[in-house]
């Protein structure tokens, strides 16, 4: 795979185990403790928002932040991409003004075109297809709790093939973890990306969520209908309905197994409210990692490169 390292953060499968590692190693220094000095000082970030967001904007601002850079949020709403600017036009007029782009968005190819149009760096805030910033915080909480050799590592992904799924499988395929989905028929990942996932790592699909979770030390999933998904939501309710993570699944997790939700979640669908409110979830250190994880890719994106 051609390597976007230092220049992109779209694609987990296009960063080597070395530098996953190496980010989050960094993400675990920052969050034990402040770097020296504001090393983004002077360094500005533009967030393109096109679908809501909790989590990663408000990391992304507080990050920026406290490395001495500065954040601004460009919705849809109020911007002239929001009116159908094109892709290109906003990439080299943004290039022009800040130092690297965020953008969290529906279609894949928008941020692929992004990036191939800014002469600056893009990072994915998630599409349809991928969110990678989550499963690096998903990371870091594993390695936290189990050390950090990830190649130990033994993940369930139980619900939807989704944006979370498929970075999950390229997580898996660049860091050598096991990994086991289940996923209802006809909701399954990306077929190219499962593909490569087991080529490269010790990857699975299985009939049950059961199955999957056998032995795992971390069960996740996330909502059934993703965000641009809201009128799915009642053939996928049904189609999800043996895809809950509840207490039973988590009994065939190993005896030191995690629950990781992204969140926003829904108590009562894909997971029940005493698995996530329970002592074996770690969602809202999860969420946390956010924080020291976006700040590590944003220094390893522009905290080096020599400014003007
Ligand atoms: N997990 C996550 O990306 O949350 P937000 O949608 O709130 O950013
Ligand atoms: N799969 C979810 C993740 C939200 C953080 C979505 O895309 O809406």
């Amino acid at each position: 795979m051609r390597s976007d390292r230092a220049r992109h953060f779209i694609d987990l499968s296009r960063h080597d185990g070395d530098h996953l590692r190496h980010l989050l190693d960094l993400a675990g220094r920052l969050k034990s403790g402040a770097p020296p000095g504001r090393p983004l000082r002077g360094r500005c970030l533009a967030m393109i928002f096109r679908k809501s967001s909790t989590r990663t904007r408000v990391s992304t601002e507080v990050g920026m932040a406290q490395l001495g850079g500065h954040a601004l949020m460009i919705a849809d709403r109020d911007s002239q991409m929001g009116r159908g600017e094109s892709v290109r036009d906003t990439a080299r007029v943004l290039s022009r003004y800040v130092d690297a782009i965020l953008i969290r968005t529906f279609a894949h190819d928008e941020v692929v075109e992004l990036a191939r149009e800014a002469t600056v760096p893009v990072i994915n805030g998630l599409t349809d297809l991928l969110h990678p910033c989550q499963v690096m915080a998903d990371l870091l909480t594993a390695m936290e709790e189990f050390g950090g050799d990830l190649r130990r590592l033994r993940v369930a992904w139980i619900g939807d093939g989704n944006n979370m799924a498929h970075s999950w499988l390229n997580a898996a395929a660049q860091l050598g973890f096991s990994l086991r989905l289940a996923c209802p028929s006809g909701y399954g990942p990306d077929p190219e990306i499962l593909a490569h996932a087991r080529a490269a790592s010790d990857v699975e699909l299985c009939p049950s969520p059961s199955e999957a979770a056998e032995d795992a030390l971390v069960v996740a999933t996330d909502v059934w209908a993703s965000m641009g998904q809201e009128n799915e939501q009642r053939a996928r309710g049904k189609a999800f309905a043996g895809y809950r993570v509840d207490e039973g699944v988590m009994a065939r997790a190993h005896p030191s197994g995690i629950f990781l939700h992204c969140l926003p979640a829904h108590r009562g669908e894909e997971v029940s409210a005493g698995v996530i409110d329970g002592p074996r979830s770690r969602v809202y250190r999860e969420a946390e990692n956010r924080l020291h994880v976006i700040k590590a890719i944003l220094l390893d994106l522009i905290g080096h490169a020599p400014r003007g």
